[in-house]
């Protein structure tokens, strides 16, 4: 019988999530004393970050979330974005924190942080849990970044393979044995 994670190689583990996710937790609220802030999470990858995020945070915060989806994975060409889920509450005037589990070629940060600005928000932030600036299209940089990581593609911890392994505890790669 074959398990979730045959075939399926660790990159970072819980523990060493925790850690990171910790200390993130623990600047944003530096960075932050004393203000109120909202959470943006993008759906769907970014759900258990941002749960572990929050509870990591001493401030005063609320969740909204968005659902985005992007065209043409591949295709560069316009790399047009489309909000599939918007935010429930105005963010004007409001501290910002835009929570995503990823920033890879930045269409998806760009296009957000755009739309997001144009409701003027007191301030406007981006918290990635990974970054990989090699595959970078759009100029955008997160103001927090978990793990920096070369070029390879990651599941767990949120983070999906055709929707599934989101549930894996720890960030992993799929290596070449894997059974599918
Ligand atoms: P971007 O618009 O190219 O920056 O896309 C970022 C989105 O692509 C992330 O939010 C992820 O949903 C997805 N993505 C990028 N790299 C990976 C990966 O290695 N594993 C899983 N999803 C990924
Ligand atoms: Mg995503």
């Amino acid at each position: 019988m074959t398990g979730l994670t045959d075939g399926i190689e660790v990159l970072y583990s819980r523990e060493q999530i925790a850690a990171r996710v910790a200390e993130m937790g623990a600047e944003i609220g530096r960075d932050l004393k004393g203000e109120k802030l909202v959470m943006v999470g993008v759906l769907k990858g970014a759900a258990l970050f941002l749960s572990d995020l929050a509870r990591s945070l001493d401030l005063d915060a609320t969740f909204d979330f968005v659902a985005v989806s992007s065209y043409g994975q591949g295709q560069r060409s316009s790399g047009a974005v489309k909000m599939i889920k918007d935010l429930d509450q105005s963010i004007e005037g409001k501290n910002v924190l835009v929570v995503e589990d990823i920033l890879d070629t930045g269409l998806t940060l760009s296009y957000l942080r755009k739309l997001f600005l144009q409701q003027k928000p007191k301030s406007l932030r981006i918290a990635a849990l990974l970054d990989k600036p090699s595959r970078r299209i759009e100029k955008i940089e997160a103001d927090y970044v978990g793990f920096s990581i070369p070029n390879l593609f990651v599941i767990g911890y949120g983070m999906d393979y055709a929707e599934r392994y989101r549930n894996l505890a720890d960030i992993c790669i799929l290596s070449p044995e894997h059974p599918e």
